[in-house]
């Protein structure tokens, strides 16, 4: 039993299910018909809460699900799925969006591989610019929206050639005045993608530069064939990483360069914005950082104020070569 909803279901009186298109650990996504619209197609994302969780975690779960969900409702954007409707029935929340066709780019990037060749940068950059174009909108908003899980397999590429950022499960708006929105309910990405900031996010330090990394990564996957190793792996490594153009010697020198600038393992050494990272990208100016958007730290700061700003980053090179040592001394087998 896969608990999945049957073909022919009928969530919240509308929605009726069509069929399944993805499931992953927390939930699952459909392909479903709009009663009420007729010949309209929508994806339904169910998201299921984990069993034997506290009446007080459930509400608290329940409370994100829908203020993240208003807001996901209120975004319009090309490169984004215009999310319609949410509603919670049960165990599980639900969130109604279009249906977008086409395959996702970690399939096209297997494909290449297969075939032993590469995706073009010139269409790879093409996406790259709308994947820029989406992320500063949602940067943009007040409070800004962070995605979080920006990856190969949430991206679509429809039919028309544009690509679609999916997946909102990690979204969370950022607002420095409601500590509960910096609780990281959901966990983080998929390790190849993430920023080691966004491993420990209770700290609260994940900002836009978080989806910066992720995209840079992205773009590394995109243009190598390969998934670059995690920020964990590299940490404790760093000859791990192999620049792109050691892979892929036809890249040009500057977007190598810009894909490890976007990759810098502390968000101090990437771009402030988006806007910022896509302007000297291409050379041309970019979208003006939000105000209130993080400062890069002055080389001539204070080693007191440095030692501060980078605690979360100490505290993990603490943990990480504690578990080096332990490994080392055979206290604990390889992970
Ligand atoms: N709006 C959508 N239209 C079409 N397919 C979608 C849509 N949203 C997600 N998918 C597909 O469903 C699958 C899982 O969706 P996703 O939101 O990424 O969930 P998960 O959290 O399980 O990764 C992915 O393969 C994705 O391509
Ligand atoms: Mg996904």
């Amino acid at each position: 039993m896969t608990g999945h909803l049957e073909p022919g279901t009928t969530l919240y009186q509308r929605y009726r299910i069509i069929g399944l298109i993805g499931s992953g650990g927390m939930g699952a996504v459909y392909l479903a018909d709009d009663n009420r619209l007729d010949g309209r197609r929508c994806a339904v994302k169910e998201t299921r809460l984990l069993p034997g969780l506290s009446d007080r975690a459930v509400q608290a779960m329940r409370d994100q699900f829908h203020r993240e969900a208003s807001t996901l409702a209120r975004l319009d954007h090309p490169n984004l799925p215009k999310v319609s409707d949410y509603f919670s029935a049960g165990d599980r929340d639900y969130l109604v969006m279009d249906y977008v066709s086409g395959p996702d780019l970690h399939q096209m990037a297997a494909d290449a591989h297969r075939q032993d060749r590469f995706l073009g940068e010139a269409k790879v950059m093409d996406w790259a610019t709308q994947l820029c174009d989406a992320l500063s909108y949602l940067h943009n908003q007040k409070p800004p929206v962070l995605h979080r899980d920006v990856k190969p397999a949430n991206i679509k590429l429809t039919p028309e050639g544009r690509v679609k950022l999916v997946d909102f499960g990690l979204v969370k708006p950022l607002d420095p005045d409601d500590p509960q929105t910096m609780t990281g309910l959901h966990g983080v990405g998929s390790l190849p993608y993430t920023p080691m900031e966004q491993y420990v996010d209770e700290i609260g330090h994940t900002d836009p530069r978080s989806d910066l990394y992720a995209l840079g990564a992205t773009l590394y996957h995109l243009l190598t064939g390969q998934a670059p190793p995690s920020a964990q792996a590299r940490f404790l490594n760093p000859s791990v990483l192999i620049p792109p153009r050691r892979i892929n010697p036809a890249l040009a020198p500057a977007l190598e360069e810009s894909i490890l600038l976007a990759m810098a393992l502390h968000p101090h050494e990437r771009p402030t914005s988006i806007g910022e990272w896509q302007a000297a990208l291409t050379g041309k100016p970019g979208p003006i950082a939000p105000p209130g958007a993080p400062a890069t730290v002055s080389w001539n700061a204070g080693w007191r104020v440095i030692f501060g700003q980078n605690l979360w980053l100490i505290g993990i090179a603490l943990a990480l070569l504690s578990l080096a040592l332990a490994m080392t001394l055979g206290l604990i087998g390889p992970i």
